[in-house]
């Protein structure tokens, strides 16, 4: 599975959502799981490796890996937190971003089951970057313009070298 980089279109697409959780969801879901730990990322979404539909994975230090397929953020905190944040779609580049602390969650995961989870910390935050990703959103949307600007010129500039 090759994940897809800064520039390319399909991350600034919407994905759908997932009619029935299958045995090819099943095999989706490990393809990325396994994409993302060989790229020594936290979470993936499904448009990052050119699937347009509504699944991330998600693997956080001292946690069990998890699977969202069609999530939908039930609430957030009001409290916001700054984290520095980087993706494997713009390799090398790190940023602090401001975002709810805390969010609540509803998906399912790959065996099919309904799940809520309630969370803050560094899942709360990698939660939160994953479902962006399924609306078309990167993070260096969620910082300054001027920031965003100069990090496109020098990520741009890194991928010619
Ligand atoms: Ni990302």
């Amino acid at each position: 599975m090759d994940i897809l980089l800064l520039g390319s279109e399909v991350l600034r697409q919407k994905a759908e959502p997932i009619e029935e959780i299958n045995e090819d969801i099943v095999t989706l879901a490990s393809g990325m799981m396994e994409a993302m730990h060989e790229g020594k990322g936290i979470g993936l979404a499904g448009p990052q490796v050119g699937v347009m539909k509504r699944i991330f994975v998600i693997h956080v230090e001292g946690d069990v890996p998890r699977v969202f397929i069609n999530p939908s953020i039930v609430g957030t905190s009001e409290e916001q937190v700054k984290y520095e944040e980087g993706c494997l779609s713009i390799p090398g580049v790190y940023t602090d971003v401001i975002r709810p602390g805390e969010v609540k969650v509803q998906a399912w995961n790959e065996k099919g089951k309904r799940f809520i989870l309630e969370t803050g910390g560094i899942l709360a935050r990698v939660i939160l970057h994953e479902y962006d990703h399924l609306e078309g959103v990167l993070f260096i949307d969620r910082i300054s313009e001027v920031k965003r600007n100069r990090i496109s010129a020098k990520f741009a500039k890194s991928r010619k070298a």
